[in-house]
């Protein structure tokens, strides 16, 4: 879709009336480039809540398009108006379960990043399913990330990190490297709760090195 004074392409998601996109909104797999009106390097928060970090990274990064991915329409509006407030055009929000969008929606190595903070830790065992970092994790985000791309995570829950931590380790296509600086910056809405109730939070960053032969 082009803009009629411009002529230049125009963001897709810009037009959606809810002001996020359904799975009905978009194809699989989705072209991104005409998701943002533009190409670039995309990075995907997952369970992005009520916007806080993903608006506040895409306002200081304006050069890189981001998605969130929230699967309750309640905090997801709050995080409509964040980013409407904030102007951003280079912020698309969806409404699904994340797992069926990653694996099911998005295209081979399109992400330079994935963001993965304070998912639910879903302490009982027989929930142990549900978890976002469980066996099958990696690889369903091998598929996705760019070589050379990037996933953070941030947690309070000891237990769930050391899980984490478990089901990486196994991978040998992701290496473990300190958290960027730069992001830390960006603190989510849970963050700070946590954060001012003196609660430790606990932190991961992984490289995609695809050492196989995926990434030449
Ligand atoms: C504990 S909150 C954290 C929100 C935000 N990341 C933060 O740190 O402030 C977890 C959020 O992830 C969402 N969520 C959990 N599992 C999800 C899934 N499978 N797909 C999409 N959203 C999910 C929940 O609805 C909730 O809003």
């Amino acid at each position: 879709m082009n803009d009629a004074v411009n002529d230049r392409p125009v963001a897709v998601h810009v037009f959606v009336d809810a002001g996020y996109l359904t799975l009905a909104d978009v194809e699989a797999p989705m072209d991104l480039a005409v998701l943002f009106g533009r190409s670039g390097a995309v990075e995907v928060e997952v369970g992005t809540g009520r916007g806080d970090f993903l608006v506040g990274c895409a306002a200081a990064n304006p050069s890189v398009n981001y998605i969130g991915i929230e699967r309750k329409t309640g905090v997801l509006n709050r995080a409509v108006r964040k980013s409407k407030r904030a102007g951003l055009e280079n912020v698309a929000l969806i409404n699904s379960e994340a797992e069926n969008l990653l694996a099911n929606y998005l295209p081979d190595r399109c992400l330079r990043a994935v963001h993965v903070y304070f998912s639910d830790p879903w302490p009982k065992r027989r929930h142990a399913r549900r978890r976002f970092f469980r066996a099958g994790a990696p690889d369903m985000l091998a598929r996705i990330l760019r070589c050379g791309g990037f996933v953070h995570a941030r947690t309070d829950v000891k237990e769930y990190q050391e899980e984490m931590l478990e089901v990486f380790a196994r991978n040998p296509l992701f290496r473990r490297i300190d958290p960027p600086p730069e992001l830390l910056a960006f603190q989510t809405g849970y963050e700070r709760r946590f954060t001012s109730a003196g609660l430790t939070i606990f932190r991961a960053s992984y490289e995609f090195t695809g050492k196989t032969n995926i990434c030449a």
